[in-house]
């Protein structure tokens, strides 16, 4: 690798493009310098712990490591490394052409994976190689409305691609023509394949536009991968679940289109005038301030009321932040969601304005038996019973008084009284996985109301 590498961040949230600051990635370090700009405008930082009331003048500095190669908060604007990843392909499809051969595995490449897919995604950031590539990208996004024509062969083409790469379909598609209609696809994090577009919201059958276009809605578009063979039913049982609960929860919409099952999710990280707002997942506020913290592993659930105890010292929290993210787990331990991990949660806004997003991918992933783990994020239970003892008495851990915990448990179990059945009637769930699950949430629900009486 060159030893330094260049790149900028630029910001919309004022509602016009403004240049945040300059970045510079080292082989041991990493490093971000505000412009003097910026810092005078008082806006948000690039994360929450780097922000420029913290930093001021002085350069945010993170010393990179193999597994977290660049700020925490960048990791979601690089395509994920997994196989499925519909920008991760596209763009090593892209690199391979332009520089005619393979791009080699290692920082080299995720940096300019960065810089190819790091604008226009989720959150207030975008990243390029230089301000004259960021002008140039600002002036044609969103792009310009395209042909009806042209944009009906784009969508076929897009169709296309997604058969290929998530159903395996033996299919040739130009990608000249989706960059041409949709630009290139912003990066965006998670397992799942998807695409952040945005919809037609009176189209009959779904039609895609690049995110932001005016009069649509911007979406987070889920794509279904035939490994996980109805994981969008469930995800949406899971967002109406919590949705009845009373937790904030964005409009989702199932739709089946030519053998794809899809999950378009209202992006949530817009206001109602379209600009960009803060977020940042729980796992970049973590490693952002502790460097020694580098996966979710490195963390226990009962550690994390006094984490959020001390971002209430620099950032202005709800009251109720840790009794919601209490209220979050019990409802994943019912639900059969053990994938609750730091990327699954995130707070919107900056230091003033700080508090948790919406709900987003609460898939009850213990399904699968291959995910079948009461919690991806890791717990000792060894001073307890089982289990359900522990969940009870991490309450008492995130600050809360028992009667306040009995609350939450109760108003939990009361959400989910109704799921186990819920989840038997999907009918296009296979019957393996609804029954797994049905005997999971049966069998958490019993631990905790068993506790609950004692
Ligand atoms: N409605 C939304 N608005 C804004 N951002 C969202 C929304 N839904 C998801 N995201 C962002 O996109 C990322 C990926 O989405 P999501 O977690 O649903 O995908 P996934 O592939 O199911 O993830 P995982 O790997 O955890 O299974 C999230 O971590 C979050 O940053
Ligand atoms: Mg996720």
């Amino acid at each position: 690798m060159a030893r330094l590498q260049h790149g900028v961040i630029w910001s919309r949230i004022s509602g016009r493009p403004e240049k945040m600051g300059d970045l510079v990635l080292a082989e041991k370090e990493a490093s971000f310098t505000y412009s003097r700009e910026w810092l005078a405008s008082g806006q948000p930082g690039f994360c929450l712990l780097g922000d420029g009331s913290i930093w001021g003048e002085t350069s945010v500095v993170y010393p990179v490591s193999e597994r977290i190669p660049v700020f925490p908060r960048l990791l979601s604007l690089i395509p994920g490394n997994n196989p499925r990843n519909l920008q991760r392909r596209h763009y090593l499809d892209l690199l391979r052409r332009q520089s005619g051969r393979e791009p080699p595995p290692g920082i080299e490449t995720e940096w300019q994976l960065l810089l190819l897919g790091g604008h226009g995604g989720i959150g207030h950031i975008d990243v390029f190689a230089d301000d004259l590539t960021a002008a140039r990208w600002y002036d044609h996004n969103p792009p310009p409305a395209a042909a009806d024509a042209e944009r009906r062969s784009a969508q076929s083409e897009l169709w296309r691609m997604i058969k290929r790469e998530v159903l395996d379909e033996n299919l040739d598609f130009d990608p000249q023509i989706i960059e041409e209609a949709l630009g290139p696809t912003p990066s965006v994090g998670g397992m799942i394949p998807k695409l952040l577009v945005s919809l037609d919201p009176e189209a009959e059958r779904p039609r895609f536009f690049p995110p932001d276009t005016p009069g649509m809605r911007n979406v987070v578009l889920k794509i279904e991968p035939p490994e996980y063979n109805g994981l969008l039913d469930l995800e949406a049982l899971c967002l109406r679940i919590h949705r009845d609960a009373g937790f904030a929860t964005p409009d989702w919409q199932r739709l089946d289109h030519g053998g794809l099952r899809l999950l378009a999710v209202t992006r949530f990280d817009r206001d109602a005038e379209a600009r960009p707002l803060p977020m940042e997942s729980l796992f970049s506020v973590i490693a952002t301030g502790d460097h020694h913290f580098r996966e979710t592993a490195d963390i226990l659930l009962e550690e994390l009321g006094a984490v959020i105890d001390r971002l209430g010292q620099v950032a202005a929290l709800p009251a109720d932040t840790n009794e919601h993210l209490y209220r979050r787990f019990l409802l994943a331990l019912l639900t059969g969601n053990g994938d609750l991990h730091l990327e699954n949660l995130s707070l919107l806004g900056g230091l003033d304005d700080c508090r948790w997003a919406p709900v987003y991918d609460p898939a009850p992933m213990r399904a699968w038996p291959r995910h079948n783990l009461v919690s991806a994020i890791p717990f000792d239970a060894s001073g307890h019973d089982d289990h359900g003892a522990f969940f009870i008495d991490l309450g008492r851990r995130f600050g809360l008084s028992s009667r306040r915990v009995q609350r939450c448990v109760s108003d939990a179990l009361a959400a989910t009284e109704g799921y186990a059945d819920a989840v038997m009637a999907l009918p296009q769930v296979p019957k393996r996985q609804r029954e797994q699950l049905r005997n999971i949430a049966l069998r958490e629900r019993a631990l905790l109301q068993r506790h609950l009486r004692d």
